[in-house]
């Protein structure tokens, strides 16, 4: 069994998506074991998208999850980190296939709805910064 972080991302929340992708998790098979709503310092978002401080859009990345009520959560399964970001789909909406999350709710580069860990060392990162 794998862990990996998810977090519905504040359009996900005031777009009362919240529901829609806890199902679609759920129905997975997967389990929620860890999950609260928070609104995450910008000292906290920086932590977590280090890996794109020197991009183009990292300003406006933070800008769009800081301080705003996003839903974090620790997600339990087998292959959770790969399966997870299969059911999330692709950041590019005009890749994004239908059936996903992102290809069925999201047409925005930055607006995306959920984020997920990308390898078990991100998880493993990103729940220790989450989940303290
Ligand atoms: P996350 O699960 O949120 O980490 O998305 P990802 O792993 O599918 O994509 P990535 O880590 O490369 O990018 C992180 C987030 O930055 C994306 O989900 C988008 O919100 C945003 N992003 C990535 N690339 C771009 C871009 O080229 N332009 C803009 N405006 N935003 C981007
Ligand atoms: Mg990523």
């Amino acid at each position: 069994m794998e862990k990996t972080f998810i977090m519905i991302k504040p359009d996900g929340v005031e777009r009362r998506l919240m529901g829609e992708v806890i199902r679609r998790i759920e129905k997975k098979g997967f389990n929620i074991t860890r999950a609260e709503l928070v609104k995450p310092s910008k000292e906290l978002v920086e932590d977590h998208y280090a890996e794109h401080k020197e991009k183009p859009f990292f300003g406006e990345l933070i800008e769009y999850i800081s301080g705003k009520l996003v839903m974090a959560m620790e997600v339990e399964g087998n292959s959770a980190v790969e399966v997870m970001r299969l059911l999330i789909g692709h950041r590019d909406p005009t890749v994004a296939l239908p059936g996903t999350i992102r290809g069925d709710f999201a047409h925005n580069l930055t607006e995306n709805i959920i984020h997920g860990s990308d390898s078990l060392e991100s998880a493993k990162r990103e729940l220790n910064l989450w989940f303290k």
